[in-house]
């Protein structure tokens, strides 16, 4: 990767978790202990890879910075209200994250579910207050309306129950599911927020939306959504514990079946790697303009 484009992903990052951080000072929290909750969860945060593809995909569509901090943030306080809930014991019941106990681990397990309820809540609210100052009101609405379905139960909360139950899964009786079913359910849980990055960035677009610009970037989005789920399965798996910041072999202690569990470890790793070569390859439309995008995921390819 060429420096320049690592120092831009390096300030996009920062500028993001500025943004974040004037956010929650900004925010009139009554409860301490909730603004604490909330602050452990959100900083020093994970890869941010969500808002990171929101300010690339916003730059190569021309949308406003401004837009793109609320849009970013919004995606953001979405991912990580997931993740508090994902550790819980009641679903994956995992101690570690982003290289800190998780955040029932370190609070109350009670004040855990409620900062991921506030943030789920608080992503909405950004939407409706900020974004009017620079979109009119119905960009703003298909704007929430598309974090809605996204993480929503069409999207990411449907994943996630599939995820506990994939039998519930229709045309799945049997207690190993379907790759098929498989791939559904990552579309679910991880491809719909990641897609949702890219539809509210489009809805955000000033000029009216160019159709191949369009279906390239959802085309680049399915492919990343899907990748970067099976990817996390492989990493589950075989990453070194010290670098995963995670529990590894989670999925083996709460008996998933994953993308590691049809496939060698070679095969998933060059399944992933394939699978990064056609979403790269789906940006080509883009020229060079999509030059920081491409160097980010093919830099995916190697992350932990
Ligand atoms: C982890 O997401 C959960 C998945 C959907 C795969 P990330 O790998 O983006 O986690 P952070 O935000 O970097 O911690
Ligand atoms: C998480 O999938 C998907 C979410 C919607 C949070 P995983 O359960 O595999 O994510 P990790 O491995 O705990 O980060
Ligand atoms: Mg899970
Ligand atoms: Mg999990
Ligand atoms: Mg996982």
């Amino acid at each position: 990767m060429t420096k320049s484009i690592e120092s831009q992903l390096e300030r996009l990052q920062e500028r993001h978790n500025l943004y974040l951080q004037n956010l929650l000072s900004d925010q009139l929290c009554p409860s301490q202990l909730l603004h604490e909750a909330i602050e452990y969860a959100l900083f020093p945060g994970g890869k941010r890879i969500r808002p990171i593809l929101v300010y690339l995909i916003g730059d190569i569509l021309n949308v406003s910075p401004d837009c793109l901090d609320i849009i970013a943030a919004a995606i953001e306080l979405t991912h990580s209200y997931s993740l508090i809930h994902d550790d819980l014991p009641a679903m994956d019941n995992d101690d570690f994250r982003r290289g800190k106990l998780s955040c029932h681990k370190a609070f109350h397990e009670g004040v855990a579910i409620l900062a991921g309820d506030a943030l789920q809540i608080y992503a909405v609210q950004l939407l409706i207050q900020k974004l009017p100052q620079y979109l009119s009101p119905q960009k703003v609405l298909a704007i929430v309306n598309i974090l809605c379905e996204s993480s929503g139960i069409e999207g990411m909360i449907s994943g996630q129950c599939f995820d506990l139950y994939p039998q519930s899964l229709h045309g799945s009786s049997e207690k190993v599911p379907p790759i098929e079913n498989l791939r559904q359910i990552h579309e679910l849980k991880t491809g719909k927020l990641i897609m949702a990055c890219i539809e509210m960035t489009i809805a955000a677009q000033q000029e009216a939306p160019q159709q191949q610009a369009t279906s390239a970037l959802r085309t680049f989005g399915n492919q990343l959504g899907f990748t970067y789920q099976i990817q996390d399965d492989y990493l589950d798996r075989y990453a070194p514990r010290q670098i995963l910041g995670k529990n590894r072999s989670s999925d083996l202690s709460n008996q998933k079946i994953t993308f590691a569990s049809y496939y060698s470890r070679e095969e998933l790793y060059s399944l992933i790697t394939e699978h990064y070569q056609s979403t790269i390859e789906s940006l080509e439309y883009f020229g060079e303009k999509a030059a920081p995008l491409r160097k980010f995921t093919e830099r995916l390819i190697n992350r932990v």
